[in-house]
């Protein structure tokens, strides 16, 4: 029966492309059906206490006013590093925690670059009480490493008024950290230290949340993994203790001067066009990198002139990294910290298309074929939950995706060279014991291997996720993992996946503590609230202008809201004053689940909509110390699933809760963020920031997910994110479609789009093999790239893809043109135009104003570029058959140069690569081939940009190639090539060659 519905569904292509002619809604969708649970977890499981984050609550007690800091004594050093003894200088404070009398310091200089300072009870050097030290076989220490000879990061101490340390840059005297005249406060709950900075200091990192790129000086920064709707400000999924700091100077003295402050570039008016003659920009900047290795929940408060640090135990172990430049921080973080970017295979790099509500085999193969019916390149469809049968991890929905539809799908979308990716939850459901028939093999098999986590008296820890109560993976078990890597080998026999999509992995639960001991006989449930759709939980949400341009539909979904919510607010009662929980410390007593310090946690007590921090772990650890690494160990079991099933080739994973060196096995989608122009905003910081992280395989929920986008913002959106290495639109349940061919002006957006992201595919793979063998990043800030420009410091509304192309995408609705800055002009740079290939006449340091509407997103080629391209196809597969091309884009001097890197695409370790380098000058490019990976493909043409003095005759290794293939338009400065294929006989990089135009 199933499958004739799969093959004999009426398709609605012909009603699709009618539609895509005119901006209209559509109506809402109900939530799938496939489960139909008769018991609904009441919302009150998922309340906790009521607690007061500390940094708001004017009970609080400073902890540096009441703690008395330590004395350091046994101070030795050598020239490897230094140690020693912290001992407590006065009576215990015990403000948030147990105070500990004795600490170790031990400092090391690790390497010519890196400096490390750990601090950590000095019993736990005595005895095993390791329970609450991060292992380093979980999270890797930075090790010693041989040559260090050359740090320039120096390590000085004292002991007035309390031990304070600092790390100066011995070669400027630059003091990058110091915690000077300030109280180091140890307990067992609770450690605090606080760095000054300077004034208006430039900090970037400390994630994950949706800011700005550059960090406000006056907001904290709390670090615990959430499951929560992208909050503006908050913590959400990940958790990355790490930032760059960048410093700006003036240029020239080379020794340490005051760094700029705001005030000193509103004093000189920042004007370039007052440099120095023939110096460049006045200005040049050093940064560095800090790495705090620790896994606990932490408050990181940035206020004007300092960084207070607040963990909720763990240890000190903290690592410098000298940069001077952002490149060299990124590079020495991941290079040797935390682990350097997964290549991504190439197919990865195509468009992706997900929604949560396809609702059968049928209806995602229509999306498949519309797609293609619009031309709009599609690599890969994914599907959320709804495939599931009743939201059960390794199981398919009988009747709506039945695995007999599945083999006639998979042998259809594979042949055509096109991928799947389903979404896999952290939870495992946990069958009816009454109900022999709600038996569910996967959590049989785990519970037999003693697999899930438990509370502390032993029993099995059930909390609630969509399927109903349910179950979670102890990573920590002996069997954890290999359990996983079984489930995941033996469901690709029955959906034969290119990848995996792991969700709700902070790790997410929708009640407080084992909500589910004694009710599993109620199970399957529905989840303690409304999914998207049910009713009273219609999507009434449009973008910000959307009563602008759709008025009408927007007037009536603004009276269809109102009055759902006025329904809603009857139903809620009104609240009385609160009394918090405050919780004090007792002796030799760790409370995990409210701990005396309060972190300013979006969800306020520790255990709402998560794992509560009491549950346990089988080597005795307690979700409380290794919460925020959760996602990561999920990430970490699922690769080594992947490679089990796909030996040898790189596994591709898209994970929710990320940690410290995750991006060396995944790549991040930004969450739940909602279709406003806001929030297309700020992927752009989002984005960056992951690039900090080591996760340059990022991108964001195309068109929003949460409410109903339109087509201004879709087309926009669609434009921006195909300059993000992930590449994916995802809605949520029962909104709107939002699929690129739902309105006719969107298509046509994403049609160009994605035709520029083809092209540019060799160039952004190329960018991939760089951040994976050596740390660099893919998508930049303008401030990493043009260093000595103090005005681009906080710049994230526009950004760089690699070093050479320049986006300044439009990120508010009713606007034809964008203000965007073309940076590095004062040095000398040149921006080309991508479309024109003209070269822009622009002002150093000054926004100039684009033109922009709907359907162009100004894309600009950086002068002393050679870029490799590529003809696209429809998929990664055919671009990888088709031509190759260059674009040379000349500097002022005429000059150019670049890199192109060539493989399998997917294999871990490929046998045989190639490496191309293009240089060009004097009106001749020459390009050197190096390695043994067959290319066949022909060159089809080569573009210049910037010749300006007139052409001679177009040679190819001196041989000319004939008028008819070249175009010159002088006035423009452009010189197009074309039609070359029959020249680079056996491929364009069989060997080197020669092309000159003078
Ligand atoms: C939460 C994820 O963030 C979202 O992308 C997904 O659609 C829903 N879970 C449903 O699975």
């Amino acid at each position: 029966m199933a499958r004739s519905s799969f093959f004999q569904a009426s398709t609605l292509l012909s009603s699709f492309l009618a539609l895509a002619n005119a901006q209209s809604s559509y109506p809402s969708a109900t939530p799938t059906t496939s489960a139909q649970p008769v018991f609904t977890i009441p919302a009150s499981a998922d309340e906790g206490a009521d607690v007061l984050p500390n940094i708001l609550d004017p009970q609080a007690v400073n902890a540096q006013d009441v703690c008395p800091g330590y004395k350091a004594s046994q101070f030795k050093e050598d020239e490897r590093g230094v140690t020693a003894i912290l001992s407590l200088a006065g009576a215990p404070c015990n403000v948030y925690g147990n105070d500990i009398e004795s600490l170790n310091l031990k400092v090391e200089y690790q390497s010519k670059d890196r400096l490390a300072v750990n601090i950590r009870p000095t019993y736990l050097d005595a005895s095993n009480s390791s329970h609450w030290i991060v292992p380093e076989h979980l999270i890797p220490r930075p090790q010693q490493e041989d040559s260090n000879e050359d740090l320039d990061l120096q390590f000085t101490w004292g002991n007035e008024p309390s031990f304070w340390f600092t790390v100066t840059r011995k070669s400027s005297g630059d003091v990058i950290f110091t915690t000077k005249g300030t109280h180091l406060v140890y307990e067992d709950q609770f450690v605090e230290f606080v760095n000054s900075l300077p004034e208006d200091y430039n900090l970037y990192g400390l994630g994950e949340r949706i800011h700005g790129l550059k960090l406000n000086n006056n907001f904290t920064a709390t670090i615990y993994a959430a499951d929560v709707g992208d909050p503006i400000d908050r913590n959400i999924y990940g958790s990355h203790p790490f930032y760059l700091e960048t410093r700006y100077f003036e240029a020239g003295s080379g020794k340490y001067k005051k760094p700029l402050k705001e005030s000193d570039l509103n004093q000189r008016n920042f004007n370039f066009g007052s440099k120095r003659s023939g110096k460049g920009s006045p200005y040049e900047s050093a940064s560095h990198g800090v790495y705090y290795r620790n896994t606990h929940g932490m408050d990181v408060k940035l206020s004007p002139t300092n960084l207070t640090w607040r963990t909720l135990g763990g240890e000190i172990d903290l690592f410098f990294f000298d940069g001077p430049t952002q490149h060299e921080v990124t590079k020495q973080y991941q290079k040797s910290a935390v682990g350097l970017p997964a290549m991504q295979s190439y197919w990865t790099l195509g468009f992706h298309q997900c929604r949560w509500g396809y609702r059968s085999w049928a209806e995602t193969k229509e999306i498949v074929e519309t797609m293609r019916a619009f031309d709009i390149p599609m690599e890969t469809i994914w599907l959320d939950i709804d495939y599931m049968d009743k939201y059960r991890d390794f199981t398919l929905d009988p009747v709506h995706f039945s695995p007999s539809d599945a083999v006639d799908f998979f042998k259809w979308l594979h042949g055509n060279n096109q991928h799947f990716v389903p979404i896999v939850d952290a939870a495992i459901y946990i069958p009816n014991p009454q109900n022999p028939s709600d038996a569910y093999a996967p959590y049989t098999r785990g519970n037999e291997s003693g697999v899930f986590m438990t509370n502390p008296d032993g029993s099995q820890y059930i909390g609630a996720v969509w399927p109903g109560y349910t179950v979670f993976p102890d990573w920590m078990s002996t069997n954890g993992v290999s359990w996983w890597v079984k489930e995941m080998v033996e469901w690709f026999k029955e959906v034969p996946y290119s990848g995996f999509w792991v969700d709700m992995t902070e790790v997410s639960s929708f009640c407080v503590g084992s909500c589910g001991t004694g009710n599993v006989t109620l199970n399957p449930a529905h989840p303690p609230f409304q999914l998207p759709g049910e009713v009273g939980n219609i999507i009434y949400d449009y973008p910000e202008a959307f009563n602008v341009t759709n008025a009408t539909e927007a007037a009536s979904a603004s009276a269809a809201a109102s009055s759902q919510n006025a329904a809603k607010s009857t139903a809620t009662s009104s609240s009385t004053s609160t009394v918090y929980l405050r919780t004090t410390p007792t002796p030799g007593v760790r409370n995990v689940n409210h701990p005396p310090y309060v972190i300013d946690h979006v969800q306020g007590d520790l255990a709402v909509h998560a794992v509560s921090p009491n549950a346990t772990h089988a080597n005795g650890m307690q979700e409380y110390e290794v919460h925020n690494i959760w996602g990561h160990q999920i990430i970490n079991a699922t690769y080594q699933g992947l490679l089990s099933i796909f030996p040898g080739k790189r596994p591709f994973i898209i994970g929710r809760s990320t940690f410290a060196g995750s991006g060396k096995w995944a790549g991040h989608w930004g969450g739940d963020n909602a279709s406003k122009w806001y929030y297309m905003y700020f992927s752009i910081p989002q984005a960056l920031s992951f690039s900090l992280f080591g996760i340059p395989m990022f991108g964001v929920d195309t068109c929003g997910f949460n409410g109903n986008t339109d087509a201004e913002l879709c087309s926009r959106w669609m434009q921006l994110s195909a300059f993000f290495p992930f590449y994916r639109n995802h809605n949520v349940l029962s909104a709107i479609p939002q699929e690129p061919f739902r309105w006719a002006s969107v298509a046509e957006a994403s049609r160009t789009a994605t035709h520029i992201r083809y092209s540019l595919l060799p160039y952004m793979y190329t960018l991939f093999h760089q951040a994976h063998t050596t740390g660099s990043t893919v998508m930049r800030a303008l401030a990493w790239e043009f260093p000595n420009d103090p005005q681009l410091a906080a710049v994230d509304t526009q950004f760089l893809l690699g070093p050479n192309i320049l986006v300044t995408p439009v990120l508010e609705p009713l606007v034809d043109t964008v203000k965007g800055v073309f940076p590095g002009i004062i040095d000398g740079e040149t921006w080309f135009d991508w479309y024109t290939g003209e070269r822009v006449n622009a002002e150093a340091g000054v926004n100039t104003t684009i033109s922009a509407p709907l359907g162009h997103i100004p894309v600009y080629i950086r002068g002393g570029a050679v870029l490799p391209l590529q003809e696209p196809g429809y998929t990664t597969t055919e671009s990888r058959r088709n031509p190759w091309g260059l674009v040379v884009a000349l500097s002022r001097e005429g000059e150019a140069s670049g890199e192109l890197y060539v493989d399998d695409g997917e294999s871990l370790e490929p046998g045989e690569v190639l490496d191309v380098s293009f240089k060009a000058c004097d009106g001749v490019l020459k390009v050197d081939v190096k390695g043994e990976y067959k290319d066949t493909n022909a060159l089809g043409n080569v573009t210049v940009h910037g010749v300006y003095g007139g052409v001679g005759d177009v040679r190819l290794n001196g041989k000319e190639v004939g008028k008819e293939k070249v175009v010159y338009e002088q006035a423009k400065g452009v010189l197009r090539i074309s039609g070359l294929n029959g020249l680079t006989e056996g491929g364009a990089w069989k060997e080197g060659w020669s092309l000159s135009w003078t």
